[in-house]
């Protein structure tokens, strides 16, 4: 199973965002994930689609948007339009999430599904059939910096029900990621990493090892 890295920009230098892009790009960054934050659904406001846009000319990698948006329905074209490549949502930011998962579909776009620690499995069930990624929050989504909530046996479950799929479903870990907690989650059966913290500690000189590290090399 190939390990991708997806750093959060979350934890970036706000002021040059697009400079940080490019150099966890060229660092090795297999995803670009974009937090996005209403301070609605989650106590935090991060980015809205026009910055997803500015940053588009700056990488040709994966931009995996983590919508932390309620209702999400309004958004998707937005997002989809200014280069998302996959768009995730959490189950609770809408009424219909089947339908959610049709219209990112219908936009072109890979759709992911995000649990929260305390939303089951179970949730998914019944549209894997429309799912490319499943993200499981090994925090509590707002904010960066937050300690891991070992969930390993939920991401260990879903493991076995993507493999049950035979499909290419990505399968996510992100919150409190480090070295450390990596190793755990890929255990488990993660295959998408995501950190913030962890990626972009100590600036750009340091970004490949660090990459490098959550990779488990
Ligand atoms: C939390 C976000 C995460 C966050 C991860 O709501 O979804 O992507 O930025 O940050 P770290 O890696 O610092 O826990
Ligand atoms: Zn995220």
């Amino acid at each position: 199973m190939s390990i991708r890295i997806a750093p959060s920009i979350l934890s970036a230098d706000f002021a040059k965002l697009g400079e940080e892009v490019r150099a966890v790009d060229e660092a090795g960054a297999d995803y670009i994930h974009i937090d996005v934050m209403d301070g609605h659904f989650v106590p935090n406001i991060t980015i809205g689609p026009d910055v997803v846009k500015a940053l588009r000319p700056h990488s040709k990698k994966t931009f995996d948007c983590h919508l932390m948006i309620a209702p999400a329905d309004p958004y998707l074209e937005a997002f989809a339009q200014a280069g998302a490549d996959i768009i995730t949502i959490h189950p609770e930011a809408g009424p219909h999430l089947h339908r959610s998962l049709q219209t990112i579909r219908a936009l072109g776009k890979k759709a992911g599904v995000s649990l929260n620690p305390a939303t089951p499995l179970s949730v998914i069930e019944n549209c894997m059939d429309l799912i490319d990624l499943i993200l499981i929050m090994t925090v509590n989504p707002g904010f960066g910096g937050q300690s891991f909530i070992p969930l390993l046996d939920k991401i260990a479950q879903a493991r076995a029900m993507i493999d049950a799929t035979g499909r290419p479903i990505d399968l996510e870990a992100d919150g409190g990621i480090n070295p450390e907690t990596s190793k755990q989650v890929r255990e488990a059966g993660a295959d998408v990493l995501v950190a913030g913290t962890a990626t972009f500690k100590g600036g750009p000189d340091s970004y490949a090892q660090n990459i490098k590290m959550l990779r488990g090399e």
